[in-house]
């Protein structure tokens, strides 16, 4: 018997940044970080688990796929099978509907949709907290696009054993949110370097590694007091520093997401912000800039950025729901 599920999932884009792991298996990120998921882009994953066993079978937008894809889809379908005591291979079709070189990270709402596809589909009655922990397990971003509107994702705890559990959990709501993302793409080519890799590297050669540790957790609770507080212009503030401090701490170690373009970006958003319009910048690990701003301003903001040099286009985006189960089969 196949036992199948399909599941929808949005990216999302930090505020306080995730950057750095604990030096333990399991994933677990060495700061706490906020974001926002994102309404119109989308992953949708069918997941069926036959009897047989034997490799699974990945479809990535229409492509079987195999090498690295289809090792991490294993890994969390591992998982799964392991809790539901079933042995048997899976299909696994996945499909975003925005382009990979968007400037939007697909790992978050991939890893998000398979997580929730995959443990409906093997019959597991999880609540989304434990299919947050094992979304998180993939990719620790992955764990925020379970909810939908601001989402906050802990730290691990200091020391913690590869089973303990970590979930993100919903801070507000997208209905409170009157906010809009622009996203600047600033190249089509694939990011130079992978998250996973460059905070190994950061955590190795920056010297500034420890004084993002330290500053990381005080600028999160900051932000997130800020954006209870419907103090937007602070939570931006703050945003811009979570999102320089993380960029000045991989700087140190050697490498830079940012080029020409990105600054040119930011420079524009200070110029908008300068003439009295209430946006802000962040930049996640590639060279594209996020623009938050409140909805009516959205269209001008949009303007402004698409007219920058090296700004390729731009996407406007809502706040959006959380990840779900579009329907069982
Ligand atoms: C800069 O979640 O992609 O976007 O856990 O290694 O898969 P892994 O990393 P990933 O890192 C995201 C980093 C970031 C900041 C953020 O989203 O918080």
């Amino acid at each position: 018997v196949n036992r199948e599920a399909a599941a929808i999932a949005h990216p999302n884009i930090a505020l306080s940044k995730y950057w750095g792991k604990r030096a333990v298996p399991g994933n677990f990120p060495a700061v706490p970080s906020l974001s926002m998921t994102l309404s119109g882009l989308a992953t949708r994953t069918r997941v069926g688990f036959g009897n047989e066993p034997g490799p699974d079978e990945l479809r990535l937008n229409g492509e079987r796929a195999a090498g690295e894809p289809l090792a991490r889809v294993t890994e969390m379908l591992d998982r799964v099978r392991a809790a539901a005591r079933i042995t048997g291979r899976a299909k696994i079709e996945t499909a975003n509907d925005f382009p990979t070189a968007s400037g939007l990270a697909s790992s978050a709402s991939g890893f998000a949709a398979l997580a929730v596809a995959a443990t409906r589909a093997a019959g597991l009655q999880w609540d989304s907290w434990r299919v947050s922990d094992l979304a998180r397990r993939s990719s620790a971003s992955a764990a925020r696009s379970l909810f939908g509107g601001l989402v906050e994702l802990p730290a691990g705890e200091f020391a913690p054993s590869e089973d303990t559990l970590l979930a993100a959990r919903p801070v507000l709501p997208a209905s409170a949110l009157d906010l809009r993302v622009i996203v600047c793409v600033t190249t089509d080519a694939p990011k130079a370097h992978g998250s996973s890799n460059a905070m190994r590297k950061t955590a190795e050669k920056s010297r500034l590694y420890g004084a993002w540790l330290n500053l990381a957790p005080s600028l999160h609770e900051s932000l997130k007091e800020a954006a209870l507080a419907g103090d937007w212009m602070r939570v931006g503030e703050l945003a811009e520093d979570s999102a320089l401090a993380m960029h000045g701490c991989a700087l140190a170690a050697g490498f830079s997401y940012f080029r020409d373009a990105t600054m040119m970006a930011i420079e524009t958003v200070r110029g908008l912000r300068q003439q009295g319009m209430p946006i802000f910048f962040t930049v996640d690990a590639g060279p594209h800039v996020k623009a938050f701003v409140e909805s009516a301003h959205a269209p001008r903001a949009a303007q402004a950025l698409n007219d920058v040099p090296g700004v390729l286009r731009t996407t406007l985006c809502a706040p959006g729901d959380g990840a779900a189960v579009v329907e069982d089969a």
